[in-house]
């Protein structure tokens, strides 16, 4: 059983004959243009759950001003095959219109685990992305829902979304996929020419560098920040934004690793915005 909906009518009303027939439903979010990060989250959805709903839609209002929401790349043919082949059941497609009224006044907005890291350069991003996850949490109503380590602020921002609003769904985090050179898979490493193709492994490197001291007891988080940044510098087209070494809770900076951590990167390569992070130890 798989099929393409465009609307939300038609998400409640499948979904509502699986809730009948007492069918357990997970949901998996995206922004299309799928790879094998987002075959991996369907596929732990497939595997926990009865039915399985994939969303794909470009959302507007994460983006802000000066990002690239015109260029964010865009294939729905060859996304509805990974998701059937994945096993997934439905993929809802809306358009811009369908998911936003032309009169919308409500939004969600959340303090202090979005200031640091990606929330710093992106001030509208984690609201607009809360905004459109509760908006799809209440069109699917699913038992659990799957997100991506490698968007590690994101997850943490959703689980605490959920905590604050009281939804009754079970957010499940699932491992970073990478390519054989360790560049994280993303939907915009294929803004990369291949000079920057060839310069981006360098953040998993230098992360990796940051984990083995982490891994020999280094406590100091200054020290692990100062070797991830002395491996990306070797890299003349890598301009970092941040690296940074933040708690779970509050996502703000920690002087020691006496709590769990997360280590977390953005970097410029060329004019590609390219992130990756670590958690240690590993969730
Ligand atoms: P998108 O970037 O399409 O990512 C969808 C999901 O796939 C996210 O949970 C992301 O963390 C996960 N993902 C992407 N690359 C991955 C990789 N290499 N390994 C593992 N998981 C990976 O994140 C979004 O879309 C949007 O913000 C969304 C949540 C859909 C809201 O619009």
């Amino acid at each position: 059983e798989f099929a393409i909906v465009h609307t939300i009518a038609e998400v409640r009303e499948t979904v509502k004959a699986w809730k009948a027939q007492g069918l357990s439903v997970g949901l998996v979010p995206t922004m299309g243009f799928l790879h094998e990060g987002h075959r991996s989250l369907i596929e732990h959805a497939v595997a926990d759950n009865d039915r399985v709903v994939v969303s794909d839609f470009v959302n507007p209002v994460q983006f802000g001003p000066n990002e690239d929401l015109e260029a964010y790349p865009r294939d729905l043919d060859r996304d509805a095959k990974l998701v059937s082949g994945a096993g997934a059941n439905l993929l809802f497609n809306p358009s811009p219109e369908e998911m936003y009224h032309p009169n919308r006044t409500t939004a969600i907005t959340m303090a202090t685990i979005t200031e640091e890291l990606c929330g710093k350069s992106r001030p509208v991003h984690f609201g607009g992305v809360c905004t459109v996850v509760a908006k799809l949490f209440n069109i699917v109503t699913p038992n659990r829902a799957y997100f991506g380590q490698k968007d590690a602020q994101q997850l943490l921002v959703i689980k605490r979304m959920v905590r604050d609003l009281n939804f009754d769904i079970e957010i499940v985090g699932c491992p970073i996929i990478r390519e054989d050179d360790g560049l994280a898979k993303s939907s915009r490493n294929t803004y990369l020419n291949p000079q920057e193709r060839a310069a981006a492994p360098i953040l998993h490197k230098a992360l990796e560098a940051g984990r083995a001291l982490a891994e020999s007891g280094e406590k100091d988080a200054e020290t692990i920040k100062a070797k991830v940044r002395e491996v990306l510098a070797t890299e003349p087209l890598a301009d970092p934004e941040y690296v940074e070494v933040v708690d779970l809770e509050n996502v703000h900076p920690v002087a020691t690793l006496d709590q769990p951590v997360l280590v977390a990167i953005a970097v410029r390569i060329g004019k590609t915005r390219l992130i990756d992070n670590f958690f240690y130890p590993e969730l």
